[in-house]
């Protein structure tokens, strides 16, 4: 069993959720956690960890190789589990260049440093080391209303610059596995909601807008469809698969939930009419409000979890009520975290860039 992980992007928003999930989980584990602290993670995400001893923090860039070798000895990491990248697919449309840095190169650099410190140097016994990289269903492309649930072995078709970096630093994973024999297991998951998530997001941003009274935007119709899974659903589906799954193979996840946006965003309005029972807001409906879509917007996708649930014995635990109910209340309970959040990542610059120029009522 996994004894010294690293773990990439671990101040991020399943990375965090991930690091809490693993010392809770196993009792052992060492985790050293490297992340750069872009505007996407911040220790306010790591604040009141279980076991905090266990947990070593890095703040460093996945990039650097240096330091990525410099950990995998000091370390003895025997795991690595690879989160961080540029994860927002509005940001990916106005800067694609640090997408193809972080999600591409980034994964180079750690699939290079891994197989020199394991195959090369056998720092460690290969049956006893794992890199597994965590990606997306977005590398499959996008369906159509009555199109099968993506599988594991959908050709892929990006169409954004998030998935096409997201899909290439796949490919480099899946070649370092042919070719060199690295023990690289992959995840390809759907959209995940929960807390801690930068409210860039469309389930945080849909919650905190509609607290503030401020509209609620909705791109295009609002008639897209996204298959929603809690976040510590893959946190667990991640680790089966890190220590469990087949070396070379890849998993999909997904939470079996394919509601329209406009169904997520009413679902989100209608728990806040009764959790925020004095909001002046209320009803929170009336806050939505038609924006201009997103360019090359995925209509809908839809994750087929056969082989996880048949290989490994993995199901989501939450349905979309349950989950969304508890992750309404966490923002609710947390307004300190938001507080910090915002004071680090110019969340505001943020929204007057992507949204200024959709249209409607700012
Ligand atoms: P996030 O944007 O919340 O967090 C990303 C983290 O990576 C941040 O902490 C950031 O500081 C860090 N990071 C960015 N560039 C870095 C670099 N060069 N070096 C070191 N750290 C760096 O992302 P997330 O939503 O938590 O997603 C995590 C992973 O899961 C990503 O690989 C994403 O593609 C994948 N994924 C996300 C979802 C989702 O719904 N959010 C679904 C499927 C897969
Ligand atoms: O499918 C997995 C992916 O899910 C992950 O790989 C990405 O990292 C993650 O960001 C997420 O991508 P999406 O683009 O699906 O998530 P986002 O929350 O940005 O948008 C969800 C849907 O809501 C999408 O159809 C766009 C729409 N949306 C989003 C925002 C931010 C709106 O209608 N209004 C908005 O303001």
């Amino acid at each position: 069993m996994p004894k010294n992980v690293l773990v990439t992007g671990g101040a991020g928003f399943i990375g965090s959720n991930f690091v809490r999930y693993l010392l809770a989980h196993d009792q052992q584990v060492k985790i050293i956690n490297l992340d750069a602290l872009t505007y996407a993670g911040s220790l306010a995400n790591l604040a009141d960890l279980p076991d905090p001893a266990r947990h070593t923090f890095v703040k460093g860039d996945i990039c650097d190789r240096a330091l990525v070798d410099g950990l995998l000895r000091e370390h003895n990491i025997d795991t690595i589990v690879h989160f961080a990248a540029e994860s927002h697919v509005d940001r990916s449309i106005l800067g694609p260049g640090q997408f193809v840095q972080t999600n591409i190169v980034g994964t180079f650099t750690l699939l290079d440093a891994a197989r020199q410190a394991w195959l090369v140097e056998k720092l460690l016994p290969v049956d006893q080391v794992r890199f597994h990289h965590v990606s997306t269903d977005e590398v499959f492309g996008s369906l159509e209303k009555d199109d099968p649930a993506f599988s594991e072995t959908t050709p892929y078709s990006p169409r954004s610059p998030y998935s096409a970096s997201k899909a290439a630093s796949d490919h480099l994973a899946r070649a370092y596995y042919h070719t060199y024999g690295l023990p690289v297991s992959i995840t390809n998951c759907s959209n995940n909601y929960g807390p801690y998530q930068f409210p860039e997001k469309l389930v945080p941003l849909m919650i905190l807008n509609a607290l503030n009274g401020k509209p609620l935007p909705i791109y295009g119709d609002g008639q897209q469809v996204r298959d929603w899974l809690y976040v510590e659903d893959h946190c667990d589906a991640i680790w089966q698969v890190a220590t469990r799954g087949e070396v070379g193979e890849t998993y999909n996840i997904g939470g079996g939930n394919q509601p329209p946006n406009l169904e997520v965003v009413d679902t989100i309005c209608d728990i806040l009419d009764e959790l925020a029972a004095n909001s002046p807001h209320k009803p929170h409906r009336q806050l939505k409000q038609y924006v201009t879509d997103r360019p090359g917007h995925d209509r809908r996708y839809a994750m087929d979890i056969r082989k996880i649930e048949s290989e490994l014995g993995w199901q989501p635990r939450q349905t979309l009520s349950t989950g969304m109910l508890k992750t309404v209340q966490w923002y609710l309970d947390h307004a300190d975290w938001l507080a910090e959040i915002r004071q680090d990542s110019d969340l505001t610059g943020w929204m007057e860039r992507n949204y200024s120029n959709r249209g409607g009522e700012k």
